[in-house]
């Protein structure tokens, strides 16, 4: 089937791209002109492993295409799938203006019968709003072409997107014309070969059963930073409390690992726009908003733990630290509301040189802190170590797994090593010779502060 796919970021892109690979005609559209160049060229402007290959390969074949031109890209596919940004207001409720634009454009463009699927993120009730833009603009042009707008919100993950669209859990899909409904089946049955993924729902739904899902996803991250807090306090082991609690199968080991706080493009927006939604509709959402606060608390715990820490020692102020991880997690170079722009914000503010290293997101964090005289980039964990009075991990990436804390710790100036994913073992940290801080769990120090 001829698909269009409007906005070429993390959804746009992978979905173009594994839609290709099942043997669909893909036109991807996007306003960024230099990023559809760097497409046109066969160079893929985000971090995302398995997307490379994936896009060269389809691309070649001319079964996926880039272009800057609504009206080409419009009157491409039959199906136009919408996955443009749906970033926070000020108040925390979701800016639909992209998806507005878009179905702008789409009213003004389209010259025939089109299925408009929406992929972004989006507060109920936008499948509504769509369909009144477009009708307005088909009006305008005393236009009665027949449409249909569709709820299909994504659920993949950074890091793992081309894995998770190729192999989904489960494709919501949200219409309120079964017809529709029929054609979305039809470019999801490559995906749906082993066995039926596909719910079906009304619009309202589906626009909901995103926000849930991120809510609840989210919701577990906030409690378990909140009993690594109580551990902390009364003296437990949040790492022996994660696995005691997640060995029982109504509860699962997943998403319970205590840390720094979430971060990424979904998480933080979503749950402030869901609370915003709920307000607006007269709703208390209690729960989300602790969940919030909570997390903003937790982006903050990594860097009182070093000012606690060096607070018998001098002070933060021209101490060195190395920062091990600057994605908002691993396998991705997405630095959207990643604990580390806080972390690295408020050391800088304090007068801490800090020596950063990512495996790649550095060219995005070098855009965001420019050349902050008080940062040195660094080639690889062992050089961001050179001299540091501490280390910090934020970021969990599989190459920090196994360390040679040897040639570490010959690096450094200090021994303090704080941890913000729990990564080590605490008293294996001790033997080699670090002060090590984690979360939820008691500190190892050589000698108590
Ligand atoms: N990133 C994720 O992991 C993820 C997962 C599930 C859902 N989502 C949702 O999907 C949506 C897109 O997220 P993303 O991470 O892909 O965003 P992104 O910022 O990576 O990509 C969005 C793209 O849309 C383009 N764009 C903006 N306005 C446009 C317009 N009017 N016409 C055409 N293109 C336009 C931008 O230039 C950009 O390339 C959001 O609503 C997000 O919440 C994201």
């Amino acid at each position: 089937m001829h698909i269009t796919i409007i906005g070429t970021g993390y959804v746009g892109l992978v979905t173009g791209a594994c839609f290709a690979e099942m043997g669909h005609s893909v036109m991807c559209l996007d306003v960024d002109i230099t990023k559809i160049e760097r497409l046109k060229k066969g160079e893929i402007p985000i971090y995302e492993p398995g997307l490379e290959e994936l896009v060269k390969r389809n691309s070649l074949s001319h079964r996926l295409q880039f272009t800057t031109d609504y009206q080409k890209a419009i009157n491409f596919g039959k199906v136009c799938f919408i996955a443009v940004p749906t970033p926070s207001q000020e108040n925390g409720s979701c800016n639909t203006s992209y998806v507005e634009s878009v179905a702008s454009h789409i009213g003004r463009t389209m010259e025939e019968k089109r299925i408009i699927v929406n992929k972004s993120t989006v507060p109920v009730g936008t499948a509504a709003l769509v369909t009144k833009i477009i009708q307005h603009e088909l009006t305008k042009r005393k236009s009665t072409i027949p449409f249909e707008v569709i709820s299909n919100p994504e659920f993949l993950k950074e890091g793992a997107a081309v894995q998770d669209c190729l192999k989904p859990d489960r494709i919501i899909i949200g219409a309120n014309c079964p017809k529709a409904a029929d054609v979305l089946r039809e470019i999801y049955s490559p995906f749906t070969v082993s066995h039926d993924k596909i719910l079906i729902m009304d619009t309202l739904s589906a626009e909901m059963t995103k926000y849930a899902a991120n809510a609840m996803l989210a919701t577990r991250i906030s409690f378990m930073n909140e009993i690594s807090e109580i551990c902390k306090c009364v003296g437990a082991n949040v790492n022996e409390v994660r696995k005691g609690i997640g060995s029982d199968s109504r509860i699962g080991y997943s998403f319970l690992y205590p840390g720094i706080g979430y971060g990424g493009s979904c998480f933080p927006k979503d749950i402030r726009a869901l609370i915003a939604k709920a307000k607006e509709a007269g709703c208390e959402p209690k729960l989300l908003s602790a969940v919030d606060e909570v997390n903003v608390r937790q982006k903050k715990i990594l860097g009182m733990k070093i000012r606690r820490y060096f607070s018998k020692l001098g002070g933060v102020k021209s101490k060195t630290i190395a920062v091990w991880g600057l994605s908002f997690k691993p396998d991705t170079d997405d630095l959207r509301e990643a604990p580390s722009l806080i972390f690295i914000d408020e050391l800088l503010k304090e007068g801490a040189k800090l020596r950063l290293y990512d495996p790649v997101a550095m060219p995005n964090a070098r855009k965001i802190f420019k050349n902050h005289p008080s940062i040195s980039w660094c080639e690889d964990e062992f050089d961001a170590a050179k001299d540091a009075d501490a280390i910090a991990l934020l970021t969990e990436w599989k190459q920090f797994r196994l360390v040679n804390f040897q040639s570490v710790k010959r690096q450094m100036k200090g021994i303090a090593f704080f941890d913000g994913r729990n990564q080590y073992k605490p008293a294996e940290m001790r033997t080699r010779g670090f002060d090590y801080i984690s979360i939820g769990v008691p500190d190892q120090v050589q000698e108590l502060v």
